[in-house]
């Protein structure tokens, strides 16, 4: 089956955008600096996150994951704590100072770098922001010990400039916006992801895939749904190549749900 989700880190398709977002989130966890990378929904994010994530040294970092922030600010230091390997205190008051230590003592004690990856985090609320702000508002000379990567919706970068997030946002020493593919890097995807189901001969048209390239706008997500209605649409329809009249099916299915 083309167009699945789950596809090991190496069978992924390395487009432009892709390449860059890995490449930051590297130089992030690298620098133990904070990181930002945004991007619509279904842009890529946390594929490139997990690509960024595989890649480490597992004997040299340790990546605490938090897949969603809906657990609000204890759950999230909590998180942290027990990636670690302690036993989380109690009070709100013990646990932040308790998940700055670990994260502040790993590198001294194991010799991994702690790395902070927060998905959804347009969802972060401002006490977790706030924390966030003073799990890493160590002394500057001394360097961090950690890294941050923030992954979320466009919003986010508009949150962290507000009010008191200000300080943190100045922190913030890697910024990247996740773009939609171009035309071109389209066109390949698909053919790369019909590849990957074994099939390298030609399956779309070029105005199939003119067609799920503009109603896409390139995003991964929906080249991926859009592909696979067209798909059916052509198997239903029972033409051996996704044709124009297949790709405008798929667009008015997909727009009617
Ligand atoms: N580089 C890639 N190679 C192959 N497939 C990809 C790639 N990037 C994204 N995809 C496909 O697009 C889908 C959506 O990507 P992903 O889940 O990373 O989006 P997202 O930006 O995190 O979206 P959301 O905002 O909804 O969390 C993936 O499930 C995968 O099928
Ligand atoms: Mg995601």
């Amino acid at each position: 089956m083309p167009f699945g989700r789950d596809l090991a880190p190496s069978m992924l398709h390395r487009h432009p955008a892709h390449g860059e977002a890995v490449a930051r989130i590297t130089w992030c966890v690298d620098q133990h600096a904070i990181g930002v990378i945004t991007g619509e929904v279904g842009a890529g994010k946390t594929v490139a996150m997990r690509a960024a994530t595989a890649a480490l040294d597992t004997s040299r970092h340790v990546i605490i994951y938090l897949p969603n922030p809906s657990v609000g600010m204890r759950g999230m230091l909590h998180h942290i704590v027990t990636a670690l390997g302690h036993t989380p205190k109690f009070y709100t008051a013990t646990l932040a100072p308790q998940a700055a230590e670990a994260l502040a003592t790993e590198h001294a004690e194991r010799g991994r770098t702690p790395v902070v990856v927060i998905d959804e985090a347009h969802l972060l609320d401002n006490q977790q922001l706030e924390a966030i702000r003073l799990l890493t508002n160590h002394d500057m000379d001394s360097g961090s010990p950690f890294a941050v990567v923030l992954v979320g919706q466009p919003t986010l970068r508009q949150r962290l400039r507000l009010g008191v997030l200000a300080a943190l946002d100045q922190r913030i020493a890697v910024r990247y916006h996740l773009g939609g593919m171009s035309a071109a890097d389209t066109a390949d995807y698909i053919g790369h992801h019909c590849k990957i189901a074994g099939r390298s001969d030609t399956l779309f048209s070029d105005d199939a895939i003119r067609l799920i390239h503009n109603a896409s706008r390139g995003h991964p997500r929906a080249v991926n749904n859009l592909a696979l209605h067209a798909l059916t649409a052509a198997f239903a329809a029972d033409h051996a190549i996704v044709d124009e009249k297949a790709a405008r099916i798929a667009i008015s299915e997909i727009a009617a749900d």
